[in-house]
């Protein structure tokens, strides 16, 4: 077996009808997330810089700091499907609030997020709010610096 065929991103074109149908699908996804602590639903997906989106969703766990975010998860599945751009980033909660990600999964999104890379909050299915990614993690600490 391939490492193509292993890893499954899913093509998305993207402009805002590859957005909406991601967007759509988002809340399907939230079932999938393992909340068993705060029961705080997320997923995420990430398209990367070709046009892909990888998913994920938060995974709690009983030993409570080794819980992960849905971004982080979604952007290990980036990762790991050969991915290195981010284009835009999706949340969506369960609770269908606006939900930005935390500090550490911004500096997450910094390893890898294009110059124009946005977070588009979901709510009911449906792009909210487009915030410019570095407008959230300004003057921040990233890989050219160990260049
Ligand atoms: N959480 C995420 O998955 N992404 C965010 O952007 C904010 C918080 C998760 C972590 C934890 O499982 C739950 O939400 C409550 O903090």
């Amino acid at each position: 077996m391939s490492a193509t065929e292993i890893s499954t991103p899913i093509p998305v074109s993207l402009d805002e009808d590859g957005e909406a149908a991601l967007a759509a699908a988002l809340p399907a996804l939230l079932a999938r997330s393992y909340a068993r602590y705060s029961n705080f639903t997320v997923a995420a997906a990430v398209i990367d810089a070709d046009g892909r989106a990888h998913l994920g969703v938060n995974v709690e766990n009983a030993a409570y700091p080794s819980g992960t975010c849905a971004e982080q998860t979604a952007i290990g599945a980036m990762v790991t499907a050969g991915g290195r751009g981010i284009a835009k980033v999706l949340i969506a909660a369960g609770s269908n609030a606006v939900v930005q990600p935390c500090g550490a999964c911004r500096q997450r999104i910094a390893e890898f997020a294009t110059d124009a890379c946005e977070i588009v909050s979901v709510q009911d299915g449906k792009a909210t709010r487009r915030t410019p990614f570095w407008s959230l993690l300004p003057d921040s600490f990233g890989p050219r610096d160990l260049d």
